[in-house]
């Protein structure tokens, strides 16, 4: 347990070790699952719980600082990274009410079981009395759940925020203490989960503007002491701003569409456009989630096998399509053999992206003079279609 402001401690717990989240998000640093206590003049509220898989961890903290009772467990989400110790938070102390909104309260019966009887539930902007601190309920919506609300504690301007403004990384620290560190791994977070909810996120950075806020505490990572460090980051995130930056994602087979990309993404550079590329044989997602955050332009390279696209280039354009980023552009190179469906296949794939899709350059075998001038091409495109942005030299 340690110490944020008086009567305000973190009793949550460190993951030091975790490597995948929702069996499908690679975690390179682990994740924490923080827990909070508000031990007010009257009564007593916990913040969130835990992952159920460290629920002796939050309880043997709880032990440590002496709490004998509880009497609001304040639920900010549903998902059981936070929820998950809650049936054994409720058994030890059988005086706690959980407190949550309706739409959270009923996602709690469904995915715990959570007796009924147990809730208090809140509306968007309520205030609820612990004595000489006061908690003020904000909903969040979005944040990637629909149910998600924030706490804002007034008297000592705190907000928590859940997932909202998060990371997932592991770190000794309370604070935040290596700023570039949290940013990594707060945009991992924001372009795995959030960035399709872009727009309310948007809404809720407004909705927070005229709040005036000394910490943020998330559910995961070092808590903000410069709040608006991470809000700016947010802002810049899910703003409508694009970068002079095109992101390749690609797979190669037999070298053809490895080629196309290689002189490609040359061809790129030398017009002063940043580029990022993905060989998706070895690619952790989250970096492309990330890259996707920022970039003006996707350029999708795939081969041909059994008349589509390749199954990972499938994967990653299927991922693409349900993280909504905000490209501007697109486009596909690659290669076949004797024949398919792959650019159509491809460009189905991504329909949820609000693309202009600029000419595919697609090469029978390997590449050769004409389809490198095509190349350059689509590479004058690119950096033209910048340039009417605003982005580019
Ligand atoms: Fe950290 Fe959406 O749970």
């Amino acid at each position: 347990m340690r110490q944020i402001k008086t009567n305000v401690y973190a009793v949550g717990t460190i993951d030091w070790d975790r490597r995948l989240f929702d069996e499908l998000i690679p975690l390179p640093d682990g994740t924490s699952y923080n827990a909070y206590l508000i031990a007010s003049s009257e009564k007593t509220a916990l913040l969130d719980t835990v992952d159920p898989t460290k629920t002796s961890v939050l309880m043997d903290n709880l032990a440590k600082a002496g709490v004998d009772n509880i009497d609001y467990v304040i639920a900010h989400h549903a998902e059981q990274d936070h929820s998950g110790s809650l049936p054994d938070v409720l058994r030890k102390f059988p005086n706690a009410k959980v407190v949550t909104n309706p739409k959270c309260k009923a996602m709690l019966i469904d995915l715990l079981n959570i007796s009924e009887d147990k809730f208090i539930t809140i509306d968007d902007g309520q205030t609820l009395s612990l004595g000489d601190k006061t908690l003020q309920f904000i909903y969040i919506p979005w944040v990637h759940w629909p149910e998600t609300i924030g706490t804002y504690l007034q008297e000592d301007k705190i907000f928590f925020t859940c997932d909202f403004f998060g990371s997932h990384l592991a770190a000794s620290g309370l604070f935040v203490e290596d700023e570039g560190a949290v940013y990594e791994a707060a945009k991992r977070y924001y372009a795995e989960i959030m960035m399709p909810f872009r727009t309310t996120v948007k809404k809720n950075l407004e909705k927070i503007e005229n709040l005036q806020i000394d910490i943020i505490a998330p559910s995961h990572g070092p808590v903000h002491n410069k709040p608006q460090f991470i809000i700016n980051a947010y802002k810049d995130w899910a703003g409508e701003q694009v970068k002079n930056e095109v992101v390749v994602p690609y797979i190669s087979m037999h070298k053809s569409t490895g080629k196309m990309v290689e002189y490609f993404v040359d061809a790129l550079i030398k017009r002063g456009i940043t580029v990022k590329q993905f060989d998706l044989a070895a690619t952790d997602i989250g970096k492309l989630a990330m890259a996707l955050v920022d970039a003006a332009t996707i350029v999708i390279g795939s081969p041909t096998v059994l008349t589509g696209a390749h199954p990972l280039v499938v994967y990653a354009c299927a991922l693409a399509n349900a993280l909504r980023p905000k490209q501007k552009f697109a486009s596909i190179i690659g290669s076949y053999g004797w024949g398919g469906r792959m650019v159509e296949q491809i460009t189905g794939l991504i329909g949820n992206l609000k693309v202009e899709v600029l000419e595919p350059v697609i090469t029978k075998g390997f590449p050769k003079d004409n389809d490198f001038a095509a190349l350059e091409k689509l590479a004058d495109e690119i950096l033209a279609k910048h340039k009417v942005l605003g982005i580019s030299k």
